[in-house]
């Protein structure tokens, strides 16, 4: 850790980063205009390669509305085969090097029937169905506690600025539960029908890792899922990472106004 914080010092000097931002399928691009510092993830010590297909895998450092943000272009699925604690190392980093608010994003399936793709959901809670705690191993007591409360992840008052920046931009929003599964499979219908009775609306393979230490390290947390697809069994069509990315795509340009219009109201 403290190799990889001197290396992005060194990169970024007296620049301080309050906010974090995590970019998930479909709005990688969010952070390509920003003028700012950039630096590969495979550059950096302590750091994985990202394998993700259509994720560039780098932190950028810029303002974002005035305010200093570090925005994560790509991220770590636990998919991908690394050790759960890999995936959630870029969050430690971020509040080691000053982040306060993470703002979380990502693409996900809808279980809540009700849902349509296209639909973003503010994320009010999760679902921890990876199979993994990322907190397991030896605790780092600077970052938190060892059995850190997770009563309020998603902080209310960060949902509620979400909630008014849809409603004046006319952007249909949702809030709901959010289950993480592991992939890389997609659920079968049965599963989605278990998430539904276990109180989920959306189902998605990131995210939990993440929120998780980032409110166990103290930081205030914002998650929104961008619906791309109905869950399995909800229609009678196979699903495909095609329709995913294709309604991410839809979806974008208002994903990023949301984002501009809520980073500067924080
Ligand atoms: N299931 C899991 N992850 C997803 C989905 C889904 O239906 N859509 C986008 N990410």
């Amino acid at each position: 850790m403290k190799e990889t914080i001197e290396y992005i010092k060194k990169q970024i000097k007296d620049f301080t980063p309050e906010i974090g931002i995590i970019l998930g399928s479909g709005l990688g691009d969010f952070a390509d205009n920003l003028e700012g510092v950039r630096i590969k993830y495979s550059d950096i010590p302590g750091f994985e390669t990202s394998t993700v297909a259509g994720h560039k895998g780098q932190l950028v450092f810029a303002q974002v509305q005035g305010k200093n943000a570090v925005i994560m272009q790509g991220r770590y699925h636990f998919y991908e085969g690394y050790h759960i604690s890999r995936i959630v190392y870029p969050v430690k980093v971020m509040k080691k090097l000053g982040v306060k608010t993470l703002i979380i994003t990502n693409a996900a399936g809808s279980v809540n029937k009700s849902y349509k793709a296209g639909d973003l959901m503010i994320i009010t809670d999760h679902i921890n169905l990876m199979g993994v705690n990322p907190l397991i191993g030896e605790n780092d007591a600077t970052l938190g506690d060892r059995f850190p409360d997770m009563t309020e992840i998603y902080r209310h008052a960060l949902q509620n600025l979400a909630q008014k920046k849809c409603k004046e931009l006319g952007i249909p929003v949702q809030k709901g539960v959010y289950a993480a599964m592991s992939g890389p499979s997609y659920e079968t219908p049965a599963e989605i029908n278990m998430l539904r009775i276990m109180g989920a609306d959306a189902v998605g393979m990131s995210t939990v890792p993440e929120a998780l230490v980032a409110n166990y390290c103290a930081m205030e947390v914002l998650g929104i899922s961008c619906i791309t697809n109905s869950a399995a069994g909800v229609h009678p069509t196979r699903l495909s990472h095609a329709e995913v990315v294709e309604t991410a795509a839809k979806v974008k340009e208002s994903f990023k106004k949301l984002l501009v219009s809520v980073i500067k109201a924080l």
